[in-house]
């Protein structure tokens, strides 16, 4: 069985074909960091333009690196949400034309069922149930594996996501975008107990995550003129990763009988986070999963994949979902 993934959920493009024995048999991503670096952030009305332009030919391009045709693909899976709603339109509307036109069955996929499903294309031994930090730009969770289709979210961000808040750092030390990179490096050649910043919500009863207040301490150290930038970005993340650390232990103590701890997204990329998680998980006897980058951060193959297991669970009706259904801005696990 193969299936075509389709992914446009924010400023990453992606077509692939991933097959039933977890080939990745072709894929593409275009990014577009390069048209929202001017504004600082991703702008959603350019996203989604963007998104308009360059699926059709990945997908001909695609195809044609696996030297097949629509007929070839048994499904056709899309992210319906949740994202930039212009982008998720795009994608769906992309899938749901190439579904009709190839009379293939349309997966509506959950981005968040990607992330949180994508450790199992990279590695087969993984097994339910396992716990999952999901950190990227634009999500901040932690998530109980149970089954396809079977998730318990353990805690949220109350404001801002953990790649958001590197993001944010990034700019006010004027750093550029996309800054979680950046931040990393000049955090490298800086002393992480130099300026005094909170930890929000560690050590707390309930479950979340907060970073707003960690931000504009970092705002305020930076103005104050005292500090120098690289030991302003390496308290920065030691403080956040020291919140990651606290809520990951609290869920961790919370969840039942998990086997694995895995990390997911692209703060994924950071090294000093995989360190923390890689020892936490040792501490607890659990096997530690970190997918090859390329897996963490947004891409189209762990949309397939997701269609894939969704398929093979019989959680699809005949015939795949109906045409006529809704990209979601918002969608929970
Ligand atoms: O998953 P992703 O590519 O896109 C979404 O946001 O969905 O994640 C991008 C985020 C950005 O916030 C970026 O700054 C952050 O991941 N990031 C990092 C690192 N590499 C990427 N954050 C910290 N350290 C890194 N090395
Ligand atoms: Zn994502």
């Amino acid at each position: 069985m193969v299936v075509l993934g389709i992914e446009s959920s924010c400023d990453e493009s992606a077509v692939a074909l991933v097959a039933n024995d977890r080939t990745i048999i072709a894929q593409a991503i275009a990014s577009q960091d390069a048209l929202h670096r001017p504004y600082g952030g991703v702008v959603p009305e350019i996203a989604a333009r963007a998104h308009v332009e360059v699926l059709g030919p990945m997908v001909a391009q695609v195809l044609n690196e696996a030297d097949m045709t629509l007929a070839d693909v048994d499904a056709v899976a899309a992210t319906a949400g949740p994202g930039l709603i212009g982008g998720v339109m795009v994608g769906l509307v992309t899938g749901k034309a190439l579904a009709m036109a190839g009379g293939k069955p349309l997966i509506a996929v959950n981005h968040l069922e990607g992330h949180a499903l994508s450790p199992r294309l990279a590695d087969a031994r993984l097994a339910f149930p396992y716990l999952l930090l999901l950190a990227s730009g634009g999500h901040c969770q932690i998530l109980e594996v149970r089954g396809v289709g079977n998730y318990r979210r353990i805690a949220t961000t109350i404001d801002d996501a953990l790649g958001e808040a590197f993001d944010k750092t990034a700019k006010i030390l004027g750093l550029g975008f996309p800054g979680g990179p950046a931040v990393e490096r000049l955090a490298a050649t800086g002393d992480s107990r130099a300026v005094p910043l909170p930890r929000p919500l560690a050590g707390s009863d309930e479950p979340h995550f907060s970073f707003a207040g960690l931000k504009s301490a970092v705002m305020r150290a930076h103005e104050s003129g005292k500090y120098a930038p690289a030991d302003i970005a390496a308290s920065f993340q030691q403080a956040a990763l020291d919140c990651v650390l606290d809520r990951t232990r609290r869920a961790l103590a919370n969840a039942d009988d998990v086997g694995s701890l895995v990390v997911a997204g692209g703060v994924a990329a950071n090294l000093s986070l995989r360190t923390t998680l890689e020892t936490l998980a040792n501490d607890n006897d659990l096997r530690f999963v970190a997918p090859p980058m390329q897996l963490c951060t947004d891409n189209a193959a762990m949309i397939a994949w997701a269609g894939r297991e969704r398929m093979n669970a019989g959680l699809l009706a005949e015939g795949g979902d109906p045409l006529d259904i809704a990209a979601r801005p918002r969608w929970p696990l």
